[in-house]
């Protein structure tokens, strides 16, 4: 007999013995199912407050436009998704559009979204409903006027916004369309590694080469040798999504928090299935780099040598699972420098994950380095072992020096 048979067989058995025991069954699968889902989509990030319960809302999001707070999508029938019907959380999904029919703003990654099966996006829900109902009122629209106004979004979306699910493409094997359909959809991966027009929209011809979010720079994550991750394995992208970090890379700052919530969680074949289309991604046609000055390179090699080697040591390399490498590493050679000016004036801690509990720490330098110091070091370091990329001027450095310090404030 073979094993579909005896598969319907049992199932038939089970199905005349109860009836509802198959139900329940049947529904136990799509709420795990949809609990996974949620993982991918990193609910949780945008829809917990600090110090709040998961999923009741209240998180401030800053956008060009102000701010948003994220509503509580928690099954609570008054100030919660409780009373939602399964069609209007669908709509919600993939069309982005609220309970009464209005625009919700691009905070809400629907854009991303929208590209998830109709059945993914009812198994969330179908999760949703069987987390605790937390009762906290949220005001999600705190933007001024005129981006208060909802109906504006029509403009919006009729820029940047594409409704339809993901379409696999008939050229690619399995594994490369499961990884688009994660990275394109719940993962959104997008959102903060593509670059966005003046009314932040994805510039979708430069989609996954880079993006900035506040003083941080999310790199190429395309197939590029250099400065994407074309030169990884696809062992190299599992364990840095997976753990936090791999022998020549760490996340820190975001993408610390979506490998906490989201990517250590995925399960093993599905980052897999991600560093696949990650890698296979073209990339872009830009400019070649000019060579930087020989003094600026002498004073970066100096402060490269007494402040910077004893961890990197004097070659680049790193030591694997401690310090990262310098040498060929994709985020060092970013066109745009902010993350790395970032790590040095702030310093970093590496995130620290189930799979690897400890995260050796990057100093702060910015009591001890003056702008042109960093400048030069990262100048050097971006220009050395092999490495190319622009020069990082000392008037970069003093901005993210200001900003830092805003922030601290
Ligand atoms: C990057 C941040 C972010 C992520 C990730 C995110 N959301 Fe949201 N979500 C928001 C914001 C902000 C709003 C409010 C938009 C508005 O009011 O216009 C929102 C609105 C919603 C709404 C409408 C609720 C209402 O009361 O109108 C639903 C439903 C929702 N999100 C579900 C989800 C689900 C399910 C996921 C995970 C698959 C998710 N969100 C992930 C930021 C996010
Ligand atoms: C909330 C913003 C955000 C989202 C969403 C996000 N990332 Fe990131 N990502 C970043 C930032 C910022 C960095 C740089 C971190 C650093 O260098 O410490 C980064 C770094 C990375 C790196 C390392 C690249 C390198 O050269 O070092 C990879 C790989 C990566 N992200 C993959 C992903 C994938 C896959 C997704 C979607 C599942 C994703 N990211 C979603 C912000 C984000
Ligand atoms: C005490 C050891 C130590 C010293 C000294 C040190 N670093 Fe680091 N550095 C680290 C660690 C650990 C990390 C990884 C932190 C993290 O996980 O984000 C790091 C991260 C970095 C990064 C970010 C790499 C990435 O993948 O995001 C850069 C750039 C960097 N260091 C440059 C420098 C420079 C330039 C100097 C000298 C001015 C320096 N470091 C001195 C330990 C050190």
């Amino acid at each position: 007999m073979s094993a579909r048979l005896a598969a319907a067989i049992a199932g038939l058995a089970l199905f005349a013995a109860s009836p509802k025991a198959m139900a329940q069954g049947q529904e136990f699968d799509v709420i795990e199912r949809g609990h996974v889902l949620a993982t991918v989509g990193d609910c949780v990030a945008c829809h917990t407050a600090p110090g709040g319960k998961p999923f009741s809302g209240g998180l401030k999001i800053e956008t060009p436009f102000g701010i948003i707070a994220s509503p509580n999508i928690t099954p609570d029938m008054d100030t919660g998704i409780g009373r939602w019907t399964d069609a209007e959380f669908v709509r919600a999904m993939h069309e982005g559009i609220g309970r009464n029919g209005e625009h919700l703003y691009p905070a809400f990654p629907y854009p991303y979204y929208t590209k998830v099966t109709t059945s993914d996006v009812l198994a969330i829900r179908a999760w949703l409903a069987t987390i605790p109902a937390v009762r906290n009122e949220v005001v999600s629209n705190q933007l001024p006027f005129p981006f208060s106004i909802r109906a504006d979004l029509i403009g919006w979306n009729g820029l940047n916004f594409k409704e339809g699910r993901f379409v696999p493409s008939a050229a690619k094997p399995a594994v490369w369309n499961r990884g688009a359909y994660l990275v394109e959809g719940l993962g959104h991966c997008g959102a903060c590694h593509t670059e966005k027009n003046v009314i932040g929209g994805d510039k979708s011809d430069r989609a996954l080469l880079g993006g900035t979010l506040g003083g941080w720079f999310a790199p190429n994550i395309g197939g590029d040798m250099r400065r994407g991750v074309g030169g990884w394995s696809n062992e190299q992208i599992v364990a840095y999504l997976k753990t936090g970090h791999n022998d020549v890379a760490a996340a820190s700052g975001p993408m610390a928090d979506v490998v906490t919530q989201s990517t250590s969680r995925m399960a093993p074949a599905d980052l897999q299935a991600i560093a696949v289309y990650l890698r296979d991604q073209p990339p872009p046609q830009d400019e070649p780099t000019a060579k930087p000055d020989d003094v600026v390179m002498k004073t970066g090699g100096r402060v490269y040598a007494t402040q910077c080697a004893a961890c990197h040591t004097q070659p680049g390399s790193g030591v694997n699972g401690l310090f990262p490498t310098l040498a060929h590493a994709p985020n060092i050679q970013s066109i745009n420098p902010t993350t790395l000016i970032r790590a040095v004036l702030q310093g970093a801690k590496s995130v620290a994950t189930d799979p690897a509990p400890t995260g050796a720490a990057m100093p702060a330098f910015d009591w001890k380095l003056s702008d042109e110091q960093v400048a030069a070091a990262l100048t050097y370091v971006r220009w050395s072992w092999g490495n190319s990329a622009p020069s990082v001027t000392s008037s970069q450095v003093a901005d993210i020096r200001k900003a830092l310090r805003k922030e601290g404030d």
